[in-house]
């Protein structure tokens, strides 16, 4: 795992969207694992600049989100297909086709066979190249809660209070309005993609942070599942990287 700290969220967002768009320069038509939530902000901000100045395309891509709520409305600003259509879909922003965005069905009548046609359709475009993810404050990738199997697959999951908290801000701050459920690619689904960046910002993340770098893997932070993975890179501002103690092997990456 290689841990590289920023001065600030858009230099680390811009380094990691340096990697996706030499990734997707070399090979247009891959496959980009897509996470939602205020940490990729920075990022896909990059990536529609590097569109626009003819740097990227992801018009030949395939994007695969990590989640989904269960039974959000189509229409619903908070939905992560359109969340992540906002940020990525179209010629005005990277070039994503809205038909190569693919999310789990949060509004299938059987979402747990939703899940499992997930998992398939993942392996069937070839798996993920290059995977994105945020953390939770609980060490919660996807939306694999303290506990999670370390090796599952994409299933329907309920969200702990903490990350329903945590997301009310979406939702004018009222929790009642966050859903409980989602559909969300297991661990074991998240740890076949091909590469990973990680990136975490603020001092809420610390804590996590410290454990998925130097903390012993466990089910209890579901993010150290990434230390026996041969290809993470971890993003940090200072503030997220504070917890870590003066002998953490990162990298300060200058202005
Ligand atoms: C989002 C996701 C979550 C978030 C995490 C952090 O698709 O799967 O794991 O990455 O909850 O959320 P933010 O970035 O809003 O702090």
């Amino acid at each position: 795992m290689r841990v590289l700290v920023f001065s600030d969220a858009d230099r680390a967002g811009a380094a990691a969207a340096a990697e996706i768009i030499a990734a997707f320069r070399d090979t247009p038509d891959g496959v980009l694992g897509v996470a939602t939530g205020s940490t990729p902000e920075p990022l896909y901000a990059r990536l529609r600049y590097a569109h626009a100045t003819g740097a990227l395309s992801l018009a030949a891509a395939r994007a695969f989100a990590l989640d989904e709520y269960v039974g959000l409305p189509a229409e619903h600003p908070q939905r992560y297909r359109n969340v992540l259509r906002a940020e990525l879909v179209g010629d005005h922003r990277t070039g994503l086709r809205d038909t190569g965005l693919h999310t789990p069905d949060g509004l299938a009548a059987d979402p747990h066979r939703a899940a499992a046609d997930y998992d398939r359709d993942i392996r069937a475009a070839g798996g993920v190249d290059l995977q994105i993810l945020g953390i939770g404050a609980n060490g919660h990738i996807g939306f694999n809660e303290p506990g999670a199997a370390t090796a599952g697959r994409t299933h329907v999951g309920a969200l702990t209070e903490q990350t329903r908290r945590d997301n009310a801000r979406f939702f004018g701050g009222e929790l009642p309005r966050v859903p409980t459920h989602c559909i969300t690619q297991g661990l074991g689904t998240i740890c076949e993609a091909r590469r990973i960046l990680l990136l975490a910002f603020g001092a809420r993340k610390a804590e996590a942070v410290r454990h998925l770098v130097a903390g012993e893997p466990t089910p209890a932070w579901p993010a150290t599942v990434l230390q026996a993975h041969p290809s993470v890179t971890v993003f940090l501002d200072a503030a997220a990287a504070h917890s870590l103690g003066p002998d953490a092997a990162v990298e300060f990456v200058e202005d």
